[in-house]
Formats: C-alpha cells, sequence, structure tokens
C-alpha cells in the first residue's frame, strides 16, 4: 500500500496548529548584541529562517540571567529591557507566517564567565564551578519563570526549556556533573528533582494554553555520562508534568569533538534512533528530532517510519534557508546541503564571531561580511 506524504501535512502541539512538520531547532549563531539584546543583524536571520516554510521557528538558547550566559553574545530574557528586542524578534518571525518560540537556559558550568555556578564543583577546563545552594537553585527557578512569562509577554507562541548540550538542567541529571548529597543529588530521581521543579514552576506560571517544550538529552555519549536508559525514566517524568513536546538529542559540549559524537554527526538522520525511543516510549508526545537531515526523502521516512512527528533543522536551514520550499516543489532548484565535513560556523561562534556558511553563495557571504565589518570569513 502506498503511504501518503506525512512532511506538508499540519500537526498540533497543544491549542497550536503548525502547518508542516518542518522546525527550526535553536541555533546561536552570535548575532545578538554584546548587552544581550535583539540586533538588526538577528532580525534579519530570524526573517529569513521565517520566511523558509518552516511552520515553526525555536528562537536561540536565551539567558535566564546574568550568571547563565554561555558567550557574550547570548540573547538574554532577564529584565524588562529586552522586552522591545525580544517583541520585535516575534513579529518578524510571524510577519512571515511561522510560529514562533525560543529556548531558555541557564549554561552553569558552560558558563563563559569565570565565576559560574553548576550542581557541583565538577571542574571544566581550569575553573571549578560554584556548588549551588539552596538560595541558587530557588533563585534560578523564579529566573526561569520570569524569563518564561516576559517572553510570552513579549508576543512569543511558546517556551522551550533547554535541558540538552549539558547546560545546567543537564548538568542536575547527568551523574558525571551531580555530585550533591542532598536531595537534588543521588540516584536518577534526586538528580532529576531541580529540572522538574523548573519544569513545574514555568508551567505554573505560564497561561495553560502556552506550551512548554523541553531539548531533551538522550544521551552525553560520554563514558561517565548520562545514558539513555536513564535517560527515558526522566522523559516519562517530563510527560507526566504536561511537557508539550520533546526535541531530542545527544551530546554535550564536552562529547561534540569526541568519538562517537564525532563520526555519528556526519551522518543523515544521527539523532533520530534515539527519538524513534522516545517516541515508543511516549506516543502521546510530540517529538522532534534533528540531526543533518539533509533531504525531504530522509525527513519523510523518519515520519513515515514514526521515529518522530517533526523535522528539526538547524545548520541545514542555515545552509539553504529554501530547504522547505524546494522540499515540497514550489523552487525547484537543488537544495544545497550543509557540508559533513566543514565546521565553519561552530569555528566562527567559538572564536565569538557572527556564524556564516560555507554553502552560501559568494556574493551573499561578501555582502553578510561586509555588513559586519569583516573581509574575509577566517
Ligand atoms: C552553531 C550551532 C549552534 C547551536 N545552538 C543551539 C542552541 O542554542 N540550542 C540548542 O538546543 N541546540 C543548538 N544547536 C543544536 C541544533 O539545534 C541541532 O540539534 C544540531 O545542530 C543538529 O541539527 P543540524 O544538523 O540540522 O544542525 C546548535 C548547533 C549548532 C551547529
Amino acid at each position: 500500500m502506498e503511504h501518503q506524504p506525512v512532511l506538508f501535512t499540519p500537526f498540533k502541539i497543544g491549542g497550536l496548529t503548525l502547518v508542516n512538520r518542518i522546525t527550526m531547532t535553536p541555533a546561536y549563531l552570535g548575532y545578538a548584541n554584546s548587552d544581550g539584546t535583539v540586533s538588526d543583524l538577528l532580525l534579519t536571520h530570524y526573517g529569513t529562517m521565517a520566511r523558509s516554510g518552516a511552520a515553526l521557528i525555536v528562537v536561540e538558547n536565551t539567558g535566564i540571567n546574568s550568571s547563565a550566559l554561555g558567550s557574550p553574545f547570548m540573547l538574554r530574557a532577564d529584565d524588562d529591557r529586552y522586552m522591545e528586542g525580544l517583541t520585535e524578534l516575534a513579529k518578524v518571525i510571524h510577519a512571515e507566517g511561522a510560529l514562533a518560540f525560543i529556548q531558555l537556559n541557564h549554561a552553569g558550568r558552560y558558563a563563559f564567565m569565570p565565576e559560574r555556578v553548576a550542581p557541583s564543583a565538577v571542574p571544566i577546563g581550569n575553573v571549578v564551578p560554584k556548588e549551588m545552594t539552596m538560595q541558587d537553585i530557588d533563585e534560578t527557578i523564579l529566573s526561569f519563570t520570569k524569563a518564561a512569562v516576559r517572553v510570552q509577554r513579549a508576543g512569543f507562541d511558546g517556551v522551550e526549556l533547554h535541558g540538552g548540550t549539558g547546560y545546567l538542567l543537564a548538568q542536575f541529571v547527568s551523574p558525571r556533573t551531580n555530585k550533591r548529597t542532598d536531595s537534588y543529588g543521588g540516584d536518577l530521581e534526586k538528580r532529576a528533582r531541580f529540572p522538574l521543579e523548573v519544569v513545574d514552576a514555568v508551567i505554573a506560571k505560564v497561561a495553560k494554553d502556552f506550551p512548554v517544550g523541553y531539548r531533551f538529552l538522550a544521551s552525553e555519549c560520554l563514558p561517565d555520562g548520562l545514558i539513555l536508559d536513564e535517560a527515558i525514566p526522566f522523559a516519562e517524568d517530563l510527560a507526566k508534568r504536561g511537557i508539550s513536546y520533546l526535541s531530542v538529542m545527544v551530546g554535550t559540549h564536552e562529547s561534540f569533538s569526541l568519538e562517537p559524537y564525532f563520526s555519528m554527526d556526519k551522518t543523515e538522520g544521527f539523532m533520530a534512533g534515539y527519538a524513534e525511543i522516545v517516541k515508543r516510549v511516549l506516543p502521546e508526545t510530540p517529538v522532534i528530532t534533528a540531526g543533518r537531515i539533509q533531504s525531504p526523502e530522509v525527513a519523510e521516512a523518519i515520519l513515515q517510519t514514526e521515529k518522530a512527528d517533526l523535522i528539526g533543522l538547524a545548520r541545514v536551514l542555515f545552509a539553504d534557508p529554501l530547504w522547505p520550499k524546494k522540499a515540497q516543489g514550489l523552487i525547484k532548484d537543488p537544495i544545497i546541503h550543509c557540508n559533513p565535513s566543514c565546521s565553519l560556523c561552530m569555528k566562527r561562534i567559538m572564536a565569538r564571531k557572527p556564524a556564516v556558511c560555507s554553502q552560501w553563495d559568494k556574493s551573499f557571504r561578501e555582502a553578510f561580511l561586509k555588513k559586519i565589518g569583516e573581509s574575509s570569513d577566517n
């Protein structure tokens, strides 16, 4: 029997209808201003991403307080002075017909400044973060809720809590970064307590129909890190709390450049197997999968085989913002693929420069570099 294509069929998250199954998963590109406000560069970028035809744009990780910042160019949502820019950002995305979510994050031990807080004093490089006190924990939960309420007021359609990439929420769940002996550390139930309290507090404070999604770390891909067997019961707890979707990912900043992640990352749809396991356990919870989904055929196969409900594109959409329109046949040109052996976007943001893509055409790249006052992308 011939199956009907799914990629361009609608899907519901809570009361919201996504016009197709394509989402942009968050991608920090270093485009915000150094004070955490929205820049013109960022507005232009998200306008382009929203114009792509993706149903839902999830804006990059955004800081919930001053100790949450993973980079000096991270967007912020911890004060009303960020409201004007955030409101403009949601408007720009809506004007192109996409839904706008935004990801909230605390970088914990991955913060960029030397004074860092974390579940435990587990060193990162030569920095030893401060173990969070009960007061720090309570204040951080409050910061997450205040930021969530603020982005809702700014006009976003939903919020995503960043439980991936080894940031603070994941640091609590991980046995390698959470060595606490109080009620927030120990067995999985205790390690999961802090992120679940954040989820409960955010859901309690935002409007009933305001979706709260979760970037979900299925495995740290490190020998002593969080493994799938422990992540799954945590996913079940998140679903019980009323999370609106799980955006499944693997790996942290400590595993991205190591095996097995490094090789896996070059393969199309490399995280779909993890999403599938989550989907099998939680058939009622919407699941997003990302990970070098370069071709509409692979995207369609993931949906047909019910590994996930939604396809996430990050670098893939950055390399070719016409991907959804080309996939739908509205534009006949071939899709321009993100090059698996290139990491220019990553290299640039690590060097604290705005990301560019090696696949952009020459004139576009030159115009972009000129705009940011550079003559070459090295
Ligand atoms: C430059 C860059 C920045 C990223 N920033 C974020 C982020 O802010 N939040 C997040 O959850 N994931 C982030 N990701 C991960 C992506 O959302 C995505 O899961 C991953 O890149 C795989 O999808 P892709 O192959 O389409 O890029 C980032 C990835 C890259 C390469």
